[in-house]
């Protein structure tokens, strides 16, 4: 683990200044929170899983033209990326009910949206993230219009683009949550990259064949196999040097 200083300690991840001003390192931790971390964990080897999967996620998005934060990934558990001014708003984009529009709504896990649904949620750990519409985001100016409606504009290019990568590996999108942030050039403009990280802590992943769970929710709903899930996930993807193979819920490692 780098010897740089912390620049901020979050639920799963540490971010230490990065080499220059402008980049910032982001060091995965094998914890794992529910409920705004009234739920705790440690998960052995999460960390570089969620690494792995982000690092690959990220540079795919970078090649579709969509701008990130994403410079590269430094080890097992550490990304250089570029450091910007994150917008306080997360933005869920679902495809499928599930979670907190459930029980909001009353509907039924697993029903089909007939187009994308994006949310909003202002980020603030202390009153829970609360839902927020985008008049509050521009009357709080927390984006202007033009961000806001870019953001909204990424948002769905990464859900089209990640539900056919998902879909090619046997997985349904059910949904995701990104942030935003701004980074500023030396003449002081400013443009939007995708921040943060993508992996199963912040995507619902269903299996195609038996909706089985392969994301944080094998822990927030204590079903167990988180572990084996987002190694499966990795392994789908391709990125793990070993090949393994995983049924749904017991690892088998193939020599
Ligand atoms: P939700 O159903 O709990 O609102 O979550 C929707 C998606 O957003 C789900 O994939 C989990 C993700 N998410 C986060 O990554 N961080 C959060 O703080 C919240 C509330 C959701």
């Amino acid at each position: 683990m780098t010897k740089k200083k912390i620049l901020y300690e979050g639920k799963a991840k540490t971010i230490f200044e990065g080499p220059d001003s402008n980049t910032i390192i982001q060091y995965f931790k094998d914890d794992a929170t529910a409920n705004n971390a009234e739920k705790h964990s440690i998960i052995n080897g999460k960390g570089v899983l969620n690494n792995a999967i982000s690092d690959y996620l990220m540079q795919k998005i970078t090649d579709i033209g969509i701008p990130t934060h994403y410079i590269k990934k430094l080890n097992m558990r550490e990304q250089l990326v570029r450091k910007v001014e994150i917008i306080p708003v997360e933005f869920v984009v679902r495809n499928i009910a599930a979670g907190s529009i459930v029980k909001r709504l009353g509907l039924k896990e697993g029903q089909l949206f007939f187009r994308p649904l994006v949310e909003h949620y202002y980020k603030k750990d202390e009153l829970g993230d609360p839902l927020i519409n985008e008049d509050h985001i521009i009357n709080f100016e927390w984006a202007s219009r033009d961000e806001l409606d870019e953001m909204q504009e990424y948002g769905l290019r990464i859900n089209d683009f990640l539900r056919g990568l998902f879909l090619g590996i046997g997985l349904k999108l059910v949904d995701f949550k990104i942030e935003f942030g701004r980074y500023f050039s030396e003449d002081g403009n400013s443009i939007l990259l995708l921040a943060d990280e993508i992996s199963p802590d912040n995507c619902r992943l269903w299996d195609i064949k038996t909706n089985n769970k392969m994301d944080k929710d094998l822990f927030r709903q204590d079903l167990g196999g988180l572990k084996e899930a987002y190694q499966e996930v990795a392994n789908r993807l391709g990125i793990l040097p070993e090949k393994k193979t995983y049924s749904s819920s017991k690892t088998e490692i193939v020599k």
